[in-house]
């Protein structure tokens, strides 16, 4: 096992495990961190995470496939999620969807091959009063439209 914590997640690592009472509540803020650290979260990452939290990699698997913002393979630089959901369904996020895969010519669920886009279809991303709803990494376009995100791709690529 060759994958390890970088220095300053190290240092938090060691600051949470005063904060709980158990150390396997630790996963979800340790997964965090790993996929702050690499982007994503590989299996050897997920190994050495059970074996500090003295718990089993399936415990580990089964918390970080069990999560849609965890990524389990490596995405692109920026990742655009898309809410398929029914007040964002209601106001064109297919539409959008179908902008954005023609833009990048690539389609949901996949990665541009410079490693830059990942698009993927999402459940509600809990914004749905300003639908439809895109999400770039972590910033949200509310009341996007073929136009705005044409404009941030854009200057993104
Ligand atoms: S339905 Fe899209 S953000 Fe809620």
């Amino acid at each position: 096992m060759s994958w390890q914590f970088n220095e300053e997640n190290e240092k938090k690592f060691q600051t949470l495990l005063t904060r709980y009472p158990k150390k396997n509540s630790l996963s979800l803020p340790a997964l965090w961190m790993i996929q702050y650290q690499d982007g994503w979260i590989s299996e050897d990452a997920m190994k050495y995470l059970a074996k500090r939290l003295d718990t089993s990699p399936m415990d580990i698997y089964s918390i970080a496939s069990f999560y849609s913002m965890f990524h389990l393979q490596p995405i692109g630089k920026y990742n655009i999620q898309i809410c398929k959901t029914l007040s964002c369904k209601l106001r064109g996020s297919g539409d959008i969807k179908k902008y954005i895969e023609n833009k990048l010519g690539i389609k949901a669920g996949e990665t541009s091959k410079d490693m830059k886009f990942t698009i993927s279809e999402v459940e509600c991303l809990g914004s749905c009063g300003t639908a439809p709803c895109v999400c770039i990494n972590e910033d949200y376009i509310q009341n996007s439209t073929p136009e705005i995100l044409d404009e941030i791709i854009s200057e993104l690529k």
